[in-house]
């Protein structure tokens, strides 16, 4: 049984800081999310993308408000994020008539064949023999594990700047565009330098490469602006700009593609599957977009992540096994020794009534910790608390071992 911030299981009262499966942006009660999920059930649980498109429409104009000027266009026929990110590199690929897809190391851009493609981690791909056709991976903007082993005082960007070398010397020649979101999630709560959004839409412009900005997590308000790309990472600029997780608002799956107008390229048996554009999908978005602005949802994600921050800067501080706090809004993350003091660490803080997840499915060191959005300032206090006495029976036991 859900409420709020609130899984009750197993007998537990647990903080949920996982949001769900990073999809419960509001939680898990939102009441006129879920009414109207009802209402729509009593009507009708599934029509085809033919008799939706222009609830579809609807949509999107009302999501205008909260996008980049230069989005004008959507293609609203996926449930998934991995469907999304393929669609969109279908999308370019279409539009410039070049092949190849940029990404970086440590990216996840889903679990299809093609979205696993083009995502940065071997141990997605050990035991398949999945294509990885026109996917060339270049160095992430991790300045605490950087590639080119340099200092952000004096690295000149690299990883950036080194953009026309990949196409050159690792790739066919012909690429459609970068893949990027603009935090690195499930490969560790990345963040990116301050300068690199610019960096790497200057290098792009230089070498007619589209950006896609895959904010399967960053989007719908999880950094405090409805998109990264209109908050911390506007410089970016995206071409076409990616969604799916936070934005069925209760766990309903749904995902699109948004992008300028000139990128509209696809025919509709080109990118669309049974679910795409389903009316529960439909009115979830629409309910989840309507939440966002009647609540003040970006408002809150604001003000309750300084004290989050605050607080867990405080802990890094107490703790000698926590380092690295870093984040935006309601994504952020710590550091612990090693992956397997995660694994263990995750265990310790359930027992103390706190559902966490670590980076890169387990093999990460990093420790994620990403509540509901409708999170009040009290319950930021809470989470503290039983943070706090997670870490200090987590280093007692090691102490012990
Ligand atoms: C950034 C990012 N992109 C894409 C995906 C794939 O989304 P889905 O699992 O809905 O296919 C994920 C899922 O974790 C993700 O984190």
């Amino acid at each position: 049984m859900g409420q709020g911030i609130y899984l009750h299981a197993q007998g537990t009262r647990y903080i949920d800081c996982a949001s769900g499966t990073f999809n419960l942006s509001l939680g898990y009660s939102a009441k006129e999310v879920i009414a109207a999920l009802h209402e729509q059930l009593d009507r009708c649980s599934h029509l085809s993308s033919d008799f939706t498109r222009s609830k579809s429409a609807d949509i999107f104009e009302s999501m205008r408000e909260f996008l980049p000027a230069h989005i004008k266009s959507f293609w609203f026929r996926d449930v998934t994020g991995s469907g999304a990110n393929e669609g969109a590199i279908r999308i370019a690929q279409k539009a410039t008539g070049k092949t190849d897809i940029f990404s970086l190391f440590l990216s996840h851009h889903g679990q299809t064949v093609g979205s696993t493609g083009v995502s940065g981690n071997a141990f997605r791909h050990r035991s398949f023999s999945l294509p990885f056709t026109n996917s060339v991976k270049i160095p992430a903007p991790d300045c605490a594990n950087c590639f080119y082993a340099q200092t952000p005082d004096r690295c000149g960007m690299l990883c950036a700047q080194r953009l026309e070398d990949f196409v050159e010397y690792a790739s066919s020649g012909r690429v459609a565009a970068l893949i990027v979101e603009p935090v690195l999630g499930n490969g560790g709560n990345i963040v990116p330098p301050d300068g690199w959004f610019a960096a790497v839409r200057e290098s792009c412009d230089k070498l007619g490469v589209l950006i896609i900005a895959d904010e399967v997590q960053t989007g719908f308000g999880r950094t405090g602006s409805f998109f990264a790309s209109t908050g911390f990472a506007a410089d970016l600029r995206p071409d076409l700009i990616t969604f799916a997780k936070g934005a069925g608002g209760v766990g309903i799956p749904v995902a699109g593609v948004l992008m300028r107008p000139d990128l509209d390229v696809l025919e509709p048996w080109e990118h669309s599957t049974t679910s795409g554009a389903n009316p529960l999908a439909l009115v979830a978005l629409e309910e989840t977009i309507r939440y966002i602005r009647n609540h003040d949802v970006l408002a809150n994600v604001v003000a309750v992540s300084t004290p989050l921050l605050r607080g867990l800067g405080d802990l890094s501080r107490r703790f000698r096994c926590m380092s690295n706090v870093r984040g935006v809004g309601l994504m952020q993350a710590f550091d612990l020794p090693t992956s397997l003091d995660v694994r263990t660490f995750i265990e310790v803080a359930k027992r103390h009534g706190l559902i966490l997840r670590g980076s890169r499915y387990g093999f990460g060191r990093t420790v994620k910790v990403r509540p509901p959005l409708i999170i009040t300032e009290d319950e930021v206090g809470e989470l503290l608390v039983r943070l706090s006495d997670a870490l200090r029976a987590y280093e007692k036991e090691i102490l012990q071992s």
